[in-house]
């Protein structure tokens, strides 16, 4: 069917505006997206017409805010086809893992296994579980035989990317949760990058859990989802612990809540909860699978106009296959820092995109590689945009020689 992206413009307030009389072109969507007029407004009605605590009071306010976020809990569930006690309403992606981290039990001796092109969020937290003897084992992003070949009897945790911020290449990864379950590990997804532009589905998946980004996706900033299956729920500790996580306490004893209360701790971004919901509602209605194809073509539109200098003045990162790159072209030129090239793009067209090592310091570092310029697409940008994104490329690719 395809997407309308004329119309789907008119509900970004921020695409009608301009900077020095030229209109923006937000090529930095993997970091954050912008928000449609319908979030914005999802999120302004909380703050104006029930601005109180959900679940806590009984008074009109609170029932209404309780009400919302119950919704907003709903359409994120049915948008990942999960059952609504497995969504668990985080800040970021981050913290979705580092709830893992922390409470998943692993023993001295046993060992989690990620891949080599983790996301500092999917690498820090492991690297601390060192502290307690636990080993990290690296397999090689992509390479599912060397996936295979790392899982052994003490690998009781794998967490890997499904789509790599940095250069937009995917994994395999129902074959990876298969892999793990045969070896009775559990396997959490970090979504980031996937989440927002492909359809999700945690039942088709299978994996134990899937932490993803609300602001990524036109949620509110500082949003996020964690799905937990219900079923994996069985060698997890508690998190970050207090109000809402109880049903009772005394001075000795607790008795806790069940999912998904017992992993949100105190009180929650309703208004952001809530504009999540709306979020999704939205990506729901546009379709997740034109957003994947409509992202395709535009950086194929990207790879084939620059085609002739990639290899040469072009150092492509990923995949030269546009379609295996999802909404990512992550490049350097030759003879100009990757700072460089991002400020420019900015100052001359307000083409906004990503510099440096985009959180993968460890991949860049092992690769001797010093960083890169990362432009990443969303459903609102157009042919025109990838099309000047060619023309400014190659004019900055003509002085760098
Ligand atoms: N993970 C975000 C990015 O890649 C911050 O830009």
């Amino acid at each position: 069917m395809g997407i309308n992206v004329n119309k789907i413009r008119k509900d970004f307030p921020i695409l009608s505006k301009t900077i020095d009389g030229k209109p923006i072109v937000y090529f930095d969507n993997a970091c954050q997206t912008l928000r449609p007029v319908q979030v914005l407004n999802k999120i302004n009605e909380y703050y104006n017409e029930y601005p109180a605590c959900v679940g806590r009071s009984n008074h009109k306010l609170s029932e209404k805010a309780t009400k919302e976020v119950f919704e907003a809990r709903k359409k994120v569930s049915k948008f990942f086809n999960a059952k609504e006690n497995e969504i668990i309403f985080t800040r970021n992606t981050t913290e979705g893992i580092n709830l893992i981290s922390h409470a998943f039990k692993l023993n001295e001796g046993e060992s989690v296994l990620i891949s080599d092109k983790e996301h500092n969020s999917n690498l820090i937290p492991w690297l601390m579980l060192r502290k307690k003897r636990i080993n990290v084992r690296f397999f090689k992003f992509g390479d599912i035989e060397d996936f295979e070949s790392k899982m052994d009897s003490t690998v009781k945790l794998v967490s890997t990317a499904h789509v790599s911020n940095m250069d937009g290449t995917s994994q395999p990864i129902e074959k990876m949760v298969k892999i793990a379950h045969d070896n009775k590990a559990f396997i959490l997804i970090d979504a980031a990058q996937s989440a927002p532009h492909r359809q999700i589905d945690v039942r088709k998946i299978g994996a134990d859990a899937i932490s993803c980004s609300g602001h990524k996706m036109l949620g509110p900033s500082g949003t996020g989802m964690l799905y937990l299956s219900e079923k994996s729920t069985q060698n997890m500790d508690l998190f970050m612990t207090g109000g809402e996580t109880v049903i009772n306490s005394t001075y000795d004893d607790v008795v806790f809540e069940k999912m998904p209360n017992r992993y949100e701790a105190g009180l929650q971004n309703y208004a952001g909860i809530i504009g999540l919901g709306e979020a999704v509602e939205y990506l729901k209605k546009v379709g997740m699978n034109n957003i994947e194809e409509h992202e395709k073509m535009l950086n194929t539109i990207m790879t084939e106009g620059l085609k002739d200098l990639i290899g040469d003045n072009i150092q492509l990162l990923g995949n030269p296959e546009p379609k295996l790159r999802s909404g990512i072209f992550s490049f350097n030129l030759k003879g100009m820092k990757y700072h460089e090239v991002s400020l420019i793009l900015d100052k001359t067209r307000n083409i906004m995109i990503r510099s440096g090592q985009h959180c993968v310091h460890s991949w860049f570092n092992a690769n001797r590689i010093d960083g890169s310029a990362r432009a990443s697409l969303y459903l609102y940008n157009t042919e025109e945009e990838a099309k000047s994104f060619v023309e400014a490329v190659r004019k900055l690719s003509s002085f760098s020689r």
